[in-house]
């Protein structure tokens, strides 16, 4: 008889939202206070020591960094009590450290963990990323193809205008092109500051949130966990890893990538079914912020199987000492 346990996605999934909950918690007191570095830090602790109560044999696939640059859910570090299945795990405690420091929408905590040898160990250099959201042929849109020809080939087959399609850049001085590109077809584009997890995550539901594709370079760890949570949503996303120097491309052969123009789909970013969770730090249209009341502390995570395709929202209201 084996002596192998098997991920049981459904049984884990609770305590994976009290993973994400109970950093969200922790960064609660610091949101707007303009210490990114202390509410990065309280949403660390607090999902170490969440995740170090899981029964699970539990490997740091996508963290805080490199070994010898976080001390805490370090790429690699083992997590959980160890009497459990083998299991990666993917996680930012606290993906928007700026945006919870200013107080701006779209702070999240988020984790999602599958069977062993489930994610990509992305190294942590930059990602060119495109996603859109379910209901579409696969290669409707390219990281092959121009802005311009990817507005024209979603609108199409949206059935729509170009002018009629959303689409979510970050703001930054090296997307001036995309930008351009993308207005001159006469789609709109919203621009975000930070947290591109929740940049793709909005193109899932875009009767929600109005975008209906993402696109630009961000980190390449948000890639994968973007590519996780568009696993249990439904959608695609498009991931090629960019390297600035040759110090960046030794880290990606680290890991294994030997590959450096490789275009990574969804499915082989994140290959096999993975459970994943996000709790609102401050509000946005996919997950309202904390609300702290006098006595209480009341935060909203989405909860989702990629398995089943089930999509939980869990209201948790905890009395504060
Ligand atoms: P942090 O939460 O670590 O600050 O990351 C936020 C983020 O906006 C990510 O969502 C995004 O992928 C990345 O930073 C973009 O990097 P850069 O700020 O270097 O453009």
């Amino acid at each position: 008889m084996s002596d192998k346990i098997d991920f049981n996605d459904r049984m884990l999934s609770l305590g994976l939202a009290r993973v994400s909950e109970a950093a969200a918690i922790a960064s609660a007191d610091l949101i707007g206070r303009g210490d990114e570095k202390a509410a990065d830090q309280a949403a660390v602790n607090a999902m170490r020591d969440q995740l170090n109560k899981l029964d699970i044999s539990g490997f740091v696939v996508i963290g805080e960094g490199e070994r010898d640059e976080a001390p805490m859910l370090y790429i690699g570090e083992e997590v959980g009590t160890g009497n459990g299945p083998g299991v990666d795990i993917a996680l930012d405690p606290l993906e928007g450290t700026t945006l919870t420091a200013k107080d701006m929408p779209n702070a999240l905590t988020v984790i999602a963990m599958g069977p062993r040898g489930s994610m990509l160990h992305a190294p942590d250099v930059y990602m060119e990323k495109l996603a859109i959201g379910p209901g579409y042929k696969t290669d409707v849109v390219t990281l092959d193809m121009s802005p311009r020809e990817r507005i024209l080939s979603l609108a199409k087959a949206k059935k729509c205008n170009s002018k009629d399609i959303t689409v979510c850049v970050l703001d930054r001085p090296r997307h001036q092109t995309i930008i351009e590109d993308v207005r001159s077809t006469g789609a709109a584009i919203r621009l975000i500051t930070d947290g591109d997890v929740a940049g793709v995550m909005h193109c899932a539901e875009p009767n929600t949130t109005g975008i209906d594709m993402y696109m630009g370079i961000g980190g390449a760890p948000e890639g994968v966990l973007a590519a996780a949570a568009l696993k249990c949503m439904g959608g695609q996303i498009y991931g090629r890893l960019i390297f600035r120097n040759e110090d960046e491309k030794a880290r990606a052969i680290k890991v294994g990538i030997t590959n450096f123009d490789r275009i990574y789909s969804k499915d082989e970013m994140v290959t096999q079914d993975v459970i994943f969770a996000a709790t609102g730090v401050t509000g946005g249209s996919l997950l309202p912020a904390i609300k702290r009341e006098v006595g209480f502390i009341t935060t909203e995570t989405i909860l989702m199987r990629s398995k089943t395709g089930s999509i939980r929202r869990m209201i948790y209201r905890n009395p504060t000492k």
